[in-house]
């Protein structure tokens, strides 16, 4: 299983999530949101986060990440570091980021940069942010100091999951801005984003000739629990296009690539009922819907609960292929996995899973590992670590993963040595699996 020359083997991570905020200056929705909904001591204020704001402590993790043989990462710029305030631009966020770029670069990571990752700036939040139509306009004049200033990055993400954006701020409600069930909102934000990365796309490939430019999709493969079930079959239709084809038809036009971010997926069922009421669990998998019920595929599970579902993602990825007919990016791809138990297999079994759908004809330009390092997970706190390097969050000690090893040993070859790596990380039963769920 080999591939190809420039295949990009990188890892990613937020800029919220992997910068911290330890002097205070970042002012983003997130940050007022969490000071109104603290986690419930999932995350205690002198616990220690990455710390990438450090462009010394990024070097150094980025160093760890080149040694082992990867070749790009994907990081984030946050629009309220670059424009603090309506109208204003911070120079020094302009060179602090241009000094990481170029440790990036030197270490021979190809940047992916994404400009918005959940995170709003305040100022645009209070003006109602993806809810008021003014929003794509103030994207497009932080796109355009970006194009400017950063010209020598090729590769952009220009919004990450907007359909995460969407269903956790406006339907389930748990993320900011925290409106629940809000039907109009859901297609005014739509347009919105949409409106907003169209003017990105737009400035990005006018001023940087050569830039790839796409969106980074949360994308699932649902499938009906019973396939002989009409209604099964027809709820599933109905999810599939709400949480992943709906966004997908809107920017299929305005995309060089389609970036899919895939952890895991599940099974849909119908269920008779009158009940309207929503309901996510803390780990984001739908627990009350009308008319469906989700059911875990029956496999290994991370420390989340989520399924570890490769042949699932194999399917997604022909299915992807087939309709749109685009390069495909693996912009985010990972497992909360602390001890380091099913890390490697789940590596190993997605990127077989991308081998073999490779092979299939389906165009793979790269795959992201999420994530870098331990980060915080949003209103999770420190609760799950999906990282390649371990990090102590009381001492700030790092550690790599045997994912990483693994992945390092993909990365420098260029290929998937089966027997060899399977003996090295996985373990028996591990082995009988990958054969099980890929057919090899
Ligand atoms: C997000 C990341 C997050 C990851 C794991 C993705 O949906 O883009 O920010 O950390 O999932 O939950």
């Amino acid at each position: 299983m080999e591939f190809s020359k420039g295949f990009l083997f990188g890892s990613a991570v937020s800029s919220y999530q992997a910068e911290g905020n330890a002097s205070g200056e970042r002012k983003t929705d997130w940050d007022v949101y969490l000071q109104k909904n603290p986690h419930k001591n999932l995350c205690l204020p002198q616990d220690l986060g990455p710390n990438w704001w450090i462009p010394d402590v990024a070097e150094m993790d980025l160093k760890s990440l080149s040694s082992l043989g990867l070749n790009a990462q994907r990081f984030g710029i946050e629009w309220a570091r670059i424009v603090p305030e309506e109208g204003k631009t911070n120079t020094g966020a302009i060179r602090r980021y241009r000094e990481i770029i170029g440790r990036m670069k030197l270490l021979g990571l190809r940047p992916m940069c994404t400009l918005n990752h959940f995170t709003l700036p305040y100022w645009v939040a209070e003006f109602g942010g993806w809810e008021n139509p003014k929003i794509s306009k103030a994207f497009k004049d932080y796109t355009e100091i970006i194009a400017y200033e950063f010209g020598d990055i090729l590769d952009w993400v220009t919004i990450n999951e907007p359909n995460q954006t969407i269903d956790m701020g406006y339907i389930f409600g748990s993320w900011p801005p925290g409106k629940k069930f809000r039907i109009d909102k859901f297609f005014q934000v739509t347009q919105n984003m949409r409106k907003a990365h169209q003017n990105a796309f737009e400035v990005l490939k006018k001023n940087i000739p050569g830039s790839r430019v796409g969106v980074a999709n949360a994308l699932k493969l649902l499938k009906p629990q019973n396939p002989g079930s009409f209604l099964d079959c027809k709820v599933t239709e109905i999810a599939n296009y709400l949480e992943n084809n709906k966004l997908l038809d809107l920017n299929r036009d305005v995309v060089d690539f389609i970036g899919v971010n895939y952890y895991h997926s599940y099974l849909l069922k119908f269920k008779p009922t009158l009940s309207l009421t929503l309901r996510k669990d803390a780990e984001g998998v739908i627990k009350t819907a009308p008319f469906l019920e989700t059911v875990k595929p029956e496999n290994f599970e991370s420390d989340a609960g989520w399924s570890v579902t490769p042949d699932f993602f194999y399917e997604l990825l022909l299915n992807i292929y087939e309709k749109y007919n685009k390069p495909i990016i693996v912009t985010e791809n990972g497992i909360a996995d602390d001890m380091d138990k099913l890390g490697a297999f789940y590596l190993l079994s997605h990127l077989i899973a991308e081998a073999n759908a490779i092979k299939k004809g389906v165009v793979i330009n790269g795959h992201f590992y999420w994530s870098s390092i331990d980060t915080e997970e949003w209103m999770l706190g420190y609760k799950y670590k999906f990282g390649l390097i371990k990090l102590d969050h009381k001492t700030g000690e790092r550690k790599i993963r045997d994912r990483a090893k693994l992945y390092g040993e993909i990365a420098n070859s260029g290929k998937i040595d089966l027997p060899t790596l399977s003996s090295k990380y996985l373990s028996l039963h591990q082995k009988k699996e990958l054969k099980n769920l890929l057919k090899i």
